[in-house]
């Protein structure tokens, strides 16, 4: 297990992919605005004030007994981290949308 090295956040480009995974991926449940779907809405206003961590771990590992699937493998904790510090204040929109 390498050290828990907090980076501040991924590589650039490695961030444009997670933010294209976010709208994709995530967004097929939890539509493409992220305003909800079959999942819950992502935005600001809805994840603003629930604890991060228990978000962070919700995304790894899935909510069992509920389609909420498991991201760890596909995303690394870190990253994890900052999708839902991204989420929390309001996701970037796609930069490989609309092209
Ligand atoms: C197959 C559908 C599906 C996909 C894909 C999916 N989710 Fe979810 N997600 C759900 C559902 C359904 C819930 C609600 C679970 C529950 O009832 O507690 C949920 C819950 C969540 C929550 C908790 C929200 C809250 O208000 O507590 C977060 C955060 C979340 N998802 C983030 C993500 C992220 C980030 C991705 C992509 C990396 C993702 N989800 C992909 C279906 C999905």
């Amino acid at each position: 297990m390498p050290a828990c090295a907090q980076r501040a956040s991924p590589q650039s480009e490695r961030m444009r992919e997670l933010v294209h995974l976010v709208r994709q991926d995530c967004g097929s449940c939890h539509g493409l605005t992220l305003q909800g779907g079959l999942g819950p809405a992502l935005t600001a206003a809805a994840l603003r004030d629930k604890p991060r961590d228990s978000l962070v771990a919700t995304v790894l590992g899935g909510r069992p007994g509920t389609p909420m699937p498991p991201f760890h493998g596909i995303v690394a904790e870190d990253e994890a981290a900052w999708i839902v510090d991204r989420l929390q204040e309001g996701f970037p929109a796609d930069p490989g949308a609309g092209r």
